[in-house]
């Protein structure tokens, strides 16, 4: 057996926030200690470029995971082609109370309602500061939980002012359906009232920093339509990526399991398909005009080709990192690099 396999036994024995806390200390202790070089399994290169940005692999780290930057060393040393930290806001705040992780393991599941628990921005950047990690960067940004839905815009401001000298690209999130009037943001003019700001300020901090892509992530209970809305207005807004998805709101495939009813967002093999289908929906909508980043469900080297298939140029995972450890990486590097070789 190998040690994630061991460890992932004994973990998931504990509740799942005790059991996620003392995984990410581990990681960290472990890279302290110079053991994750020894025991990380090789990753293969496998380079991609996307939205002008060059990845040793198109295999990443989704938000959520490392929302602090406290592990950038450590997951860096897995392999991932990029990682993504946050979702950050601009002051620090709890989260919801716990519990609010929940596994799912039959079901290679979990539903979360975390609510953004984080340190705040400038913590996150001082973590960024401190780490010597040379990879890609993606910094994911949202709102604090007490503002006002109609005073978001300030908040994503606030955050893109302060991680963008430090991201190779920032991600917008609008789509966490654990912050109360979130996921309206992804609708009609709300939409574009949000992107075209963040669009002017990335222009002023482009001659002081160089030019940083904005991606949007978004969720994967919209409609076809839907869809098709948020594709134009991204288009329109000059966004310069799209990641798709985070976690649903569906229970469809947890019926009856033990926490199966809890609220929140789910994730892992229950959402694969509804995050494909998006990613598939939005690669028609875009034309190859914008690049997708696909994430949801990802177990196996297979989900990795399916997200690639259905048109995405990168892939995220989160879930499956949790259930596979670390061998998931190489794993579905191999697999790209095989899709590759057929052409
Ligand atoms: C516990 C947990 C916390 C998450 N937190 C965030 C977050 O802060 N920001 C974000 O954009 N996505 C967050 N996500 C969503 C993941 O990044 C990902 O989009 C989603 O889980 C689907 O991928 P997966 O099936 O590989 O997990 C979170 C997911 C989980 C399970």
């Amino acid at each position: 057996m190998d040690w994630y396999s061991l460890t992932r036994q004994l973990f998931f024995r504990l509740s799942g926030e005790t059991s996620h806390e003392l995984g990410l200390d581990l990681l960290g202790a472990g890279e302290r200690l110079g053991l994750l070089k020894h025991l990380a399994p090789a990753v293969a290169n496998l380079e991609t470029e996307v939205a002008g940005i060059r990845f040793a692999n198109p295999v990443g780290l989704a938000a959520g995971l490392d929302k602090n930057g406290d592990y950038i060393d450590a997951f860096a040393r897995l392999g991932f082609g990029f990682i993504e930290i946050g979702t950050v806001t601009p002051r620090p705040q709890p989260g919801n109370p716990k519990p609010r992780l929940f596994r799912l393991p039959e079901q290679r599941a979990i539903i979360n309602r975390m609510g953004f628990n984080n340190k705040g921005v400038d913590h996150l950047v001082e973590r960024v500061k401190a780490s010597s990690y040379e990879g890609v960067l993606g910094i994911n940004i949202g709102k604090n939980f007490d503002t006002a839905v109609e005073d978001a815009t300030q908040d994503y401001l606030t955050c893109l002012d302060k991680v963008y000298p430090h991201a190779d690209y920032i991600t917008v999130n609008i789509s966490s359906p654990n912050t109360p009037g979130l996921r309206t943001l992804q609708y009609g003019d709300a939409l574009k009232e949000l992107l075209e700001p963040l669009k002017e300020r990335q222009a002023q901090l482009t001659s002081e920093h160089g030019h940083k892509p904005i991606f949007v992530k978004i969720a994967p209970d919209m409609s076809a339509e839907e869809v098709g809305l948020v594709a134009d207005t991204l288009l329109a807004t000059g966004m310069e990526g799209v990641i798709a998805t985070n976690t649903t709101l569906s229970r469809e495939g947890v019926e009856g399991a033990r926490y199966g009813d809890e609220q929140g967002g789910l994730s892992g093999a229950p959402v694969e398909d509804l995050a494909t289908q998006t990613v598939r929906l939005l690669a028609a909508e875009l034309g190859g005009k914008l690049p997708i980043i696909g994430v949801g469900g990802i177990l196996d080297g297979e989900g990795a080709v399916d997200k690639i298939d259905a048109g995405a140029s990168l892939v995220q995972v989160y879930s499956g990192f949790i259930y596979r450890g670390p061998e998931l990486i190489g794993e579905c590097v191999d697999a790209l690099a095989a899709q590759r070789a057929r052409g």
